[in-house]
């Protein structure tokens, strides 16, 4: 299995504060060791739009495989992480977001409360995941099977796909 290189930053204006443990964050590490991620930057940030944007532009200009965010996805007023990813995503990925939705809500109809976004920009793979470690964890782990494929693919890779699907060798 190829290195992953990955980002993980948590939106959070506590987070940022200092005025709360990171746990999300943490959780996202840990689950991302299971498909040979190297999580090369880790961050915390506060629930500013344009600074989203602008971390999310300099991660992909650093050629970070992918991207991975936790917090700030809700409706809240300082929510603002789906929107700044929006503005950055060349090619959205409804499917990792509709995984995402209906697995949550086998869990808790507040999942429809998630406005979690994901998609490509250029060479990585940008994924929202909500605040909590219960909901990372939910909805890392039902997406995490697809995301070594997607990034091979976003790279330019010409494997066939079938045989990736019934887990042969191309
Ligand atoms: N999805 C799952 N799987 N499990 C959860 O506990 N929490 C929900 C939702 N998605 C949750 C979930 C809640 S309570 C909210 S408010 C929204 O995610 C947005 O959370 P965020 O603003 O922390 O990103």
């Amino acid at each position: 299995m190829t290195l992953i290189r990955a980002a993980v930053i948590t939106l959070s204006d506590k987070g940022f504060a200092g005025q709360r443990e990171d746990q999300s964050g943490k959780k996202v590490i840990e689950i991302l060791q299971n498909i040979n991620a190297v999580v090369e930057h880790y961050e915390i940030l506060p629930d500013e739009f344009e600074t989203i944007r602008n971390k999310l532009i300099d991660l992909c200009e650093r050629n970070f495989d992918l991207i991975i965010t936790t917090g700030g996805t809700g409706v809240s007023p300082r929510d603002v992480t789906p929107d700044a990813t929006l503005s950055v995503v060349e090619k959205r990925l409804y499917g990792i977001e509709m995984a995402m939705m209906n697995e949550s809500l086998k869990y808790t109809p507040f999942g429809m409360l998630s406005r979690a976004v994901a998609g490509v920009k250029g060479r990585t793979l940008i994924i929202n995941l909500p605040g909590s470690p219960k909901a990372v964890q939910e909805n890392l782990n039902v997406i995490l099977p697809a995301i070594p494929h997607a990034i091979e693919k976003i790279k330019g890779s010409t494997i066939d796909c079938a045989k990736q699907e019934n887990g042969e060798k191309s």
